[in-house]
């Protein structure tokens, strides 16, 4: 597929029951959420032996686990016995025990000891391991994928990897500081338009346009992986923060990496690294978090200024608006509407919701 090419004219948007029918979403889940890489976080928030962190992936309870071996693991969080789940948020073990029967596994996943073991003489323990699920960490952040079959997230975000080692060199020993959340009623293509399109940007984000990105140098291109966003930095007159945006450096670009369907890395001017990750909780309920990976835990002046704008600019101006979208789509009083693209993909042209259909339907048909 490689980059997508769309020929200027007006196309059309989803219809309005692609956003509004629980039936699809349930589909969603098993054919998308469930067979495509969705972010945990980073290796540096399980950084020893025995440290884990539960998630939910579209119903399914997943654990991720750092071994008494130093290795990263992936399991379903389901006891081999009788199906009971091991574990609950997050923390650090020595081992599993089911709170059933006390099976208990190692932090391998190994089946190690249960109750009444010697009147089960025929019992293979290394035959009832947890079971495994694909782990991958790219850059320092943890992905996993449900799909065994699953194209390895590096294999396919290949052409992203030379620019992201130039911009965000140091991410893989960065460390969690900050999180921005919040529960968007809409469902998640609404969410993941919306992020996508800039043709909204120069009316609803004020401060991004003006002081953070360049409109007119703002390019968005779909991609095999997902959508590509860059501009220069704003000239230093026209700063909405005191970065330093310095081309040697690589510190002087703004540059976004949507992966379809659920995660983006993000890096504003002066280098400082984002990762988004969209969590749909119902057909009309979307998590959005957006952590911050910085080169030390407590974020130093600039980086808390541009955290903070980012909070209560851009990120909270997109809020009223997709929760506006999925009252409109709800309503019974729209289908469809025509989407403007323009053939330079300019950030007027909105064609990176051709690009995000495109993924979509590619995604729903596999
Ligand atoms: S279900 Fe886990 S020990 Fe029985
Ligand atoms: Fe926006």
């Amino acid at each position: 597929m490689g980059e997508m090419n769309f020929d200027g004219g007006v196309y059309e948007t989803l219809p309005a029951k692609a956003y509004c029918d629980p039936t699809l979403f349930a589909t969603e889940g098993a054919q998308i959420f469930r067979r495509s890489w969705q972010l945990i976080g980073h290796v540096t928030d399980l950084p020893n032996p025995g440290d884990y962190r539960v998630e939910d992936i579209s119903g399914c309870s997943v654990i991720v686990m750092r071994g008494t071996d130093d290795v990263l693991r992936g399991f379903y969080n389901v006891c081999a016995h009788r199906g009971h789940e091991l574990l609950l948020g997050q923390g650090c073990v020595k081992k599993l025990t089911c709170p059933y029967h006390a099976w208990t596994y190692d932090t391998l996943g190994q089946l190690r000891a249960l109750p009444n073991e010697a009147n089960f003489p025929g019992l293979d323990k290394s035959r009832h391991s947890l079971r495994s699920i694909r782990l991958e960490v790219f850059f320092g952040l943890i992905l996993v994928n449900l799909n065994t079959d699953a194209r390895p997230f590096a294999e396919t975000a290949a052409d992203a990897i030379p620019e992201i080692s130039a911009y965000a060199p140091n991410l893989t020993a960065y460390h969690r500081a900050a999180r921005t959340e919040r529960l968007a009623a809409a469902n998640w293509k609404v969410v993941a338009e919306n992020f996508n399109e800039c043709y909204h940007c120069a009316i609803v984000h004020k401060t991004l346009t003006s002081g953070v990105v360049d409109p007119d140098q703002y390019r968005t291109r779909g991609q095999e992986w997902g959508i590509h966003h860059t501009s220069p930095a704003r000239p230093d007159a026209r700063k909405s923060y005191s970065y330093a945006a310095d081309p040697a450096a690589k510190t002087d670009k703004f540059l976004t990496w949507w992966f379809f369907p659920l995660v983006a890395l993000q890096v504003y001017p002066g280098g400082i690294v984002n990762t988004y990750r969209w969590k749909p909780i119902s057909v009309n309920q979307t998590k959005i978090e957006v952590d911050w990976w910085l080169p030390n835990p407590t974020p130093n002046a600039v980086e808390a200024e541009i955290i903070h704008q980012h909070r209560t600019t851009t990120f909270a101006e997109d809020g009223p608006i997709v929760d506006s979208v999925q009252r409109g789509l709800e309503s019974g009083g729209y289908n469809t509407g025509p989407l403007v693209v323009d053939a330079d993909c300019s950030s007027q042209s909105e064609h990176p919701i051709l690009a995000f259909a495109a993924l979509y339907q590619a995604a729903l048909a596999r």
